[in-house]
């Protein structure tokens, strides 16, 4: 099993163009299939114009467009797509029914050592993979949208998936596409739409039950927890408040609230009882060489770089 030159993309939507696109701007060998032809032209009009934009920003260069797209080759048939070929990525629409029919059929085809790869946002790799004769090759990618642009991947390991089948396309998605990539278990909605979807629910029944507005809450996130999580991640950004002050924020929320999902979890009741409070004692859920001045100093320089950025100050 050597390195992924090969790819089969199924589904010309707007993700499977665009990893299309990102799989041909890495000098893959890519070959693209819908079931509706007239999808196929407009997804290469689309690639053009995308990398067109990347070249005009200065992404990439212009003698790079024609490159990439010399890369591509749309197809009609499935089997043509994916007869010999390294990695299958599904993107058809997001119906398990139909996922599970795509890869019944793409098995049929396609030579056995070939990584079977689903763009599924939410859906368990597990269940889609009851559909095929080897489950160890299948895994999840969840890319983000559009994925040529944004750097991180999902790889997420079904049930039955293969330390091989991980590796080999970590290896693919990082040392080839350029990608960050984590690896999660199978569960449905992963990471990203997981806790995506925690804050929607939160933010709803905030709007919903009238304590504020659609527009709040999107000022929320941009002009404050959009910054702070981008810069710090939701954990690394407790120690710089003080695990003893969310400890007792969370009990006074899940009394007040009655909501048990904000009682304050084990590690954090553990943390505080070792007295590891954060960038103020040294050790909080990471550890820190420096004093907790020159910690808060780092902090207010990281938040200045990006309001900077942002041109927010
Ligand atoms: N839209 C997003 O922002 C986003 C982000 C990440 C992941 N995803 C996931 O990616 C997948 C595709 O989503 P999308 O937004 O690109 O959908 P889309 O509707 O834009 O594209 C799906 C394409 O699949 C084609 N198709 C349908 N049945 C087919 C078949 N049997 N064989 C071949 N092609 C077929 C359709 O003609 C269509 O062009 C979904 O699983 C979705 O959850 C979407």
């Amino acid at each position: 099993m050597g390195e992924i030159s090969q790819v089969s993309i199924i589904g010309a939507g707007l993700m499977g163009h665009g990893i299309a696109q990102t799989c041909a701007q890495a000098n893959c060998n890519v070959k693209l299939y819908d079931i509706k032809s007239g999808i196929l032209e407009n997804a290469l009009k689309r690639i053009r114009s995308n990398l067109k934009l990347l070249a005009e920003e200065r992404i990439i260069k212009h003698k790079d467009i024609n490159k990439a797209l010399s890369n591509i080759n749309i197809v009609n048939k499935l089997e043509v797509c994916v007869k010999e070929t390294d990695l299958v990525i599904e993107a058809v629409p997001e119906d398990l029914k139909l996922k599970r029919k795509v890869f019944s059929e793409v098995e049929k085809y396609c030579p056995e050592d070939t990584i079977l790869a689903t763009t599924t946002s939410v859906i368990s790799i597990g269940d889609i993979s009851e559909a095929i004769e080897k489950p160890e090759r299948m895994v999840g990618t969840h890319w983000m949208n559009p994925p040529f642009i944004l750097p991180l991947v999902e790889i997420i390991r079904g049930p039955q998936t293969s330390d091989s089948t991980v590796e080999r396309i970590k290896e693919f998605l990082e040392n080839k596409c350029k990608k960050k990539t984590i690896v999660c278990r199978d569960s449905p909605g992963f990471l990203v739409n997981r806790m995506a979807a925690a804050v929607l629910a939160e933010a709803s029944k905030l709007v919903e039950s009238g304590i504020t507005n659609m527009e709040d809450i999107d000022k929320t996130w941009t002009e404050h927890l959009g910054l702070i999580y981008l810069l710090f991640g939701p954990f690394r950004n407790l120690d710089y408040i003080g695990l003893d002050i969310i400890y007792f924020a969370s009990i006074y929320l899940s009394n007040a609230l009655k909501d048990e999902r904000f009682k304050p979890p084990n590690w954090l009741l553990n943390k505080v009882k070792r007295g590891q409070l954060g960038i103020k004692t040294g050790e909080g859920i990471y550890k820190y060489e420096k004093t907790f001045e020159e910690m808060y100093n780092q902090r207010i320089r990281s938040i200045i770089k990006i309001l900077r950025i942002l041109n927010k100050l």
